[in-house]
């Protein structure tokens, strides 16, 4: 026994003793039960809350980030677009957000054949209905739904999504760089650890003044120089090694080739997206993008369009629209044939032996299994090598 313990229990008579005991146990029950309620939350430092390593957060940023963890995800309302045919799209969506404690409204999917020629805006060639004129006005329908229900936000979803297990924390980091990257624009780039987390933003705990936030895609380019507003989130376990990361373009290399594994990157002037599978629409964004592409003109897949109009091109207007890569959303592929990926671009029927979702680690579709029997023991899809 040391000297000093002695010393100590000397000191402390067997009363005191017992109480400093009662306090302490007293003390790691407040905080366990704490931790519990919030695992994002893993300690606390004089004038705000430790809320990853190197942010601190102050009590009312604090509960705003904890309402990212909410069942529509810190957005007013989660709208699936599904086509009432694709049953199976519908249970794989709806047994996926039960497991995962989010609720989504459905809208139904539209197909080309109930489209007339003169409800569509200029720009379309009129000798032919164009094969991704369904899912246009798919689109269409959920961005106008958001704007006459009047919703501050709405996350819209195609319903062949998956995401990871992880999916509420990591939503909570985007918003923590989001928010930094809305209000520093002129930034370049910088790390999670330093981001302002000063302010409470009023309209979304994503931050004010967004349009689209581009969560879900198949791929776009990230010029990393250190000129462009990018966030990098390091040591992000849900990340692939970038050999696994793939995009509509598997033979593409990863645009975070040059990074340190394990990295995410949130940015303000990513390029080139593809596939709107997931993406977050602001009550301005929603209005915009009704008006742009809604009315105004139809000459493109929505997905590419909706990249025209975030990046300034083919005579748009720029927008503030905000990527992730790798993305948190991406397509859940099946085992057995393919042709059922698609709407638009019939796939040549070919035949897949293994489910999969690219991109994604713990995939929520792919461990459903345990999901549902309780067992966290996870399967990775793309272990580190
Ligand atoms: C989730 O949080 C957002 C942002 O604060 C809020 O608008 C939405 O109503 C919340 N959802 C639920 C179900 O409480
Ligand atoms: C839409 O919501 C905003 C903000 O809550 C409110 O100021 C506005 O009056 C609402 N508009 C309608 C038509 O309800």
């Amino acid at each position: 026994m040391s000297p000093s313990s002695t010393w100590l229990r000397q000191l402390l008579t067997k009363p005191i003793r017992n109480g400093v005991v009662a306090f302490a146990a007293f003390f790691s029950l407040i905080l366990l039960l704490q931790l519990f309620r919030n695992p994002a939350l893993i300690g606390s430092r004089s004038g705000g809350q430790r809320w990853r390593a190197g942010v601190t957060v102050s009590a009312a940023r604090q509960r705003s980030l904890n309402d990212v963890r909410n069942s529509t995800l810190g957005f007013e309302r989660i709208v699936a677009i599904n086509l009432p045919e694709r049953t199976d799209h519908r249970d794989g969506l709806v047994l996926q957000t039960a497991v995962s404690d989010i609720k989504v409204d459905f809208i139904n999917g539209v197909s080309r054949s109930s489209i007339q020629s003169k409800v569509l805006p200029t720009g379309h060639r009129h000798d032919e209905v164009p094969p991704w004129i369904g899912a246009w006005r798919a689109h269409m329908n959920a961005i106008s739904h958001v704007v006459e229900k009047n919703w501050t936000s709405a996350l819209i979803l195609e319903d062949d999504v998956d995401w990871d297990i992880r999916l509420k924390s990591l939503l909570q980091d985007f918003a923590l760089s989001t928010d930094d990257l809305l209000r520093h624009r002129d930034q370049g780039r910088r790390a999670l650890s330093a981001v302002d987390t000063s302010r409470v933003p009023s309209s979304s705990p994503f931050g004010d003044g967004w349009d689209v936030l581009w969560l879900g895609h198949c791929g776009m380019e990230l010029p990393i120089d250190d000129q462009i507003p990018v966030i990098l989130h390091h040591d992000d376990l849900s990340v692939p090694q970038v050999e696994y990361q793939k995009s509509y373009d598997i033979k593409a290399e990863s645009p975070l080739r040059s990074l340190p594994p394990h990295t995410r990157a949130v940015a303000y002037g990513a390029r080139q997206g593809t596939c709107s599978l997931a993406y977050a629409v602001s009550r301005t964004g929603a209005s915009r993008l009704l008006n742009d592409l809604g009315l105004k003109r139809l000459d493109n897949a929505f997905d590419l369009s909706l990249r025209d109009w975030c990046e300034g091109n083919n005579g748009h207007q720029r927008h503030t629209c905000i990527s992730v890569l790798p993305q948190l959303f991406d397509h859940y592929r099946p085992a057995g044939s393919d042709i059922g990926d698609s709407e638009i671009n019939p796939e040549d029927d070919k035949h897949r032996d293994k489910a999969y979702t690219r991109n994604i680690r713990w995939s929520v579709r792919l461990n459903i299994d345990k999901l549902l029997s309780g067992d966290k023991d996870f399967d990775d899809q793309y272990p580190d090598v």
